[in-house]
C-alpha cells in the first residue's frame, strides 16, 4: 500500500550559489558523503546533481508528511545510485528508525536550471 508521495522542484542556480557561498560547510550539512562523492565525480553540471538530491530530500519530507519537522534532517536522507544509474533513497539515524521498514521509490530529472524529484513510500 502506498502511504505517501512527495515531489519537489529545486532551482539549480540556488544550490550552486549556496555551494559557492558556504562551500564545504553547506555540502556537509545537507548532503551525505555518498552524495557529494557522486556529484563531485562529474566534471560538468555538478550543481544539477546536487540540486536533484536536494529535491529528493524535500520530496521525501513531503512523502512522510512532516516536512522539515520531527527529527527530519537533510543529511539523514541520502541518494545512492545503483550501477544502472537508478537512484535510491538511503536513510540513517532517526529517519532509518522511523521509515526503514518501508519501500521507498525515487525518480530524479534535471535540466540546466531545474531539478525535480518524486518519492513514493510503500508499506505492507
Ligand atoms: C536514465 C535516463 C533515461 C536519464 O534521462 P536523461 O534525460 O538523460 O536525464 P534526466 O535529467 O531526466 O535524469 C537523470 C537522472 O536519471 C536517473 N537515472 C539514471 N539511470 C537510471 C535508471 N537506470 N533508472 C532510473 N533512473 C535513472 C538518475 O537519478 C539521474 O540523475 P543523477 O545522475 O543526478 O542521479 C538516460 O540517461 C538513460 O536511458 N540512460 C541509460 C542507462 C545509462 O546509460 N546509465 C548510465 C549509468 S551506467
Amino acid at each position: 500500500m502506498i502511504i505517501g508521495i512527495g515531489t519537489d522542484i529545486t532551482d539549480v542556480n540556488r544550490i550552486e550559489e549556496s555551494i559557492e557561498k558556504f562551500g564545504d560547510r553547506f555540502i556537509k550539512k545537507i548532503f551525505t558523503e555518498t552524495e557529494s562523492e557522486y556529484c563531485e565525480s562529474f566534471k560538468l553540471h555538478k550543481g544539477q546533481h546536487y540540486a536533484a538530491r536536494f529535491a529528493a530530500k524535500e520530496a521525501f519530507s513531503k512523502a512522510i508528511g512532516t516536512g522539515m519537522r520531527e527529527g527530519f534532517a537533510f543529511n539523514l536522507v541520502g541518494v545512492r545510485n545503483m550501477t544502472s544509474g537508478k537512484p535510491i533513497i538511503e536513510l540513517t539515524g532517526v529517519m532509518q528508525e522511523r521509515w526503514g521498514d518501508c519501500r521507498i521509490h525515487l525518480t530524479l530529472s534535471h535540466s540546466a536550471t531545474l531539478a525535480v524529484a518524486m518519492v513514493a513510500i510503500e508499506k505492507d
